[in-house]
């Protein structure tokens, strides 16, 4: 039964609110002795006129609160609250039962039922190297879309590829200048980087040597936006070739995307988006440029056309937007964009809705930080301190290989090299999703490697490890011939199973709340707390050689559902489990 949603039900009827809005209302309350859902009455003061406590307590004896509960349920009040208890026994059964009939799925649900939505993360800009800045919007926007579609939406996964601009003008010349081919068969987007950045130093000889290579790269661009066959041969390569590199780190994380339209894609709508700012008189000049004024909205105007005719980045998002629209008709339309791309949002978003397409409020920017390492230094292109994705993860993978290979040693050596491999590409790469993911998106990051392959801290090994001593006790129980049945589960009452069964209702409000605010850390707060929860229960009490069957069998069943639970999180969030380690 769910608990939640009857107590919701009982409190509308007592109260004559809305149920969705008792819904949004009700609380967890921080501690557990506080029972397990609260309410505050404070929402009732204006229209009763009376003093919340005295709401509460007049409301505590309504018989209607307990309804359908079976005596399950009581009621108190601390203050201006109601507080709902839940028989720990009835909780525990109720709980163990839906989770190990859910299995690693539990915490779906399917209030996305029907509806599209569009999500766009990672979108790199073609022949420039992957970093892993590039990583947190790759794996927020992941863990987003996996969220998304455990709630029943149909999420699109959209890379909107930075595969267009003047640059591609530079690099083309570049390329017939000093281009090496088989570098470029070797590994082309350092050889793109390397005759990119002689582009530039090259413009740096004389001011003549500059204009000619700007006169060339800009006839080179044009060449290209009017589809000359040898420059549009040029470019698709630069963008294959790029596209295939990044998507073997895609793979390697375990990224799909089903969407590749990049800028480029959207250039040949530009003109529809112009003429249609147009025919709603939105678009005006300014200093030579096209652009649409959003001083009532207190924005800087969105330039549209540049003064050399020109379309730019926020004409390509315009274009893409309502392309999607059109071909979606999505219910929500994300952007896994970092937070310095704001104001641009902000800009695409007011001028849609200027041009009165009322989709602009199922637009949404969900911006992140940055990245640092722990001495407070960014993770910048210019900074010329670029750390690749690629690299990055090897050395994590290579770090976590060490602790995993010298744990085996300690128990005697009981993995092979091949295990070692195989558990640290998992563990490794879920540390570095983790640390991504574990706080508030629009915090900056401190990396430090020791703190991300803390084995006992708040770190995706941590979690991946109570995992795999949850599924080595279960392995143990199989050979010792127990086959655990769920009728005793009721019996688990004592406080750290309780502290337990808890943390792992909680869970599947953590993950609609994580989808409702684009948060993944909800989830991984909550998977968290749960293993917090189950090592101290573990820790305190014997399982296998329990005094009593029944009590052996709840808590073998109770050790499933947390590990189911912890599978089904960390997948939210992209991470993979390993049943050893
Ligand atoms: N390619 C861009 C960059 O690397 C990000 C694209 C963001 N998405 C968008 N629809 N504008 O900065």
């Amino acid at each position: 039964m769910d608990y939640k949603d009857q107590i919701a039900t009982n409190l509308s009827v007592c109260t004559g609110l809305d149920k969705a809005q008792v819904e949004g209302l009700i609380e967890i309350p921080p501690k557990l002795e506080l029972g397990d859902y609260a309410f505050p009455c404070f929402v009732l003061a204006k229209t009763l006129r009376k003093a919340p406590p005295m709401i509460a307590n007049e409301l505590k004896d309504s018989p209607e609160l307990v309804k359908g509960f079976d005596g399950a349920v009581t009621v108190d009040t601390a203050g201006p609250y109601i507080n709902f208890r839940i028989d720990r026994g009835v909780l525990a059964k109720s709980v163990v039962s839906e989770i190990l009939e859910a299995g690693d799925q539990y915490g779906n649900r399917n209030i996305g039922e029907g509806k599209n939505v569009i999500i766009e993360f990672s979108s790199p800009n073609i022949a420039k190297p992957f970093h892993v800045g590039h990583a947190f919007t790759t794996i927020l926007g992941n863990s987003l879309s996996n969220i998304y579609t455990r709630l029943g939406y149909n999420v699109i996964r959209f890379n909107h590829l930075g595969d267009y601009g003047t640059q591609f003008g530079k690099l083309i010349t570049a390329y017939r200048l000093w281009g090496d081919e088989a570098a470029m068969q070797e590994n082309p987007i350092d050889e793109l980087t390397r005759i990119y950045v002689k582009f530039h130093d090259e413009c740096k000889v004389s001011p003549e040597r500059e204009k000619e290579l700007e006169d060339v790269a800009r006839d080179n661009f044009r060449k290209l936006e009017e589809g000359e066959a040898e420059e549009v041969a040029l470019w698709t390569r630069f963008r294959e070739l790029s596209l295939e590199v990044f998507e073997k780190t895609y793979a390697r994380m375990g990224i799909k995307f089903d969407n590749y339209n990049g800028e480029s894609f959207y250039s040949s709508r530009i003109p529809g988006v112009v003429k249609m700012l147009e025919d709603k008189n939105l678009l005006e000049e300014s200093e030579g440029a096209r652009v649409v004024k959003l001083d009532d909205l207190n924005l800087p105007p969105c330039l549209v056309v540049k003064s050399d005719g020109t379309t730019i980045y926020a004409s390509r998002d315009l274009a893409a937007v309502l392309y999607r629209h059109e071909e979606f008709n999505f219910h929500k339309n994300i952007y896994v964009v970092g937070l310095p791309q704001q104001l641009h949002f902000k800009q695409v978003f007011a001028v849609l809705k200027k041009a009165g397409y009322d989709f602009a409020d199922d637009c949404v920017h969900v911006g992140f930080g940055l990245l640092k390492f722990k001495d407070n230094k960014a993770f910048s292109t210019r900074a010329g301190n670029i750390i690749k994705l690629d690299e990055f993860l090897d050395k994590t993978t290579e770090k976590t290989a060490e602790i995993i290979r010298k744990n085996s040693e300690l128990r005697g050596g009981d993995m092979t090299d091949e295990q070692i491999a195989k558990v640290s590409e998992v563990v490794g790469l879920g540390a570095v999703s983790y640390t991504y993911l574990k706080a508030g998106r629009e915090k900056d990051i401190f990396f430090d490697w020791d703190d991300m392959l803390d084995f006992e801290g708040d770190t995706a090994p941590y979690l991946i490890y109570t995992y795999a001593r949850i599924k080595s006790i279960l392995r143990k129980a199989e050979d010792q011939g127990v086959k655990a049945n769920a009728d005793s589960v009721n019996c688990l009452t004592a406080e750290d199973e309780y502290a337990v069964i808890r943390s792992l209702a909680d869970f599947k409000d953590a993950v609609v709340k994580a989808a409702e605010s684009y948060e993944p850390f909800m989830i991984s707060r909550q998977i968290a707390l749960i293993a917090r929860n189950f090592n101290r229960f573990y820790n305190n009490s014997r399982i296998l050689n329990c005094d009593s069957a029944e009590a052996r069998d709840a808590r073998l069943k109770l050790c499933e559902a947390v590990a189911d639970t912890l599978k089904s999180g960390l997948d939210m969030l992209g991470i993979g489990v390993v049943e050893k380690m």
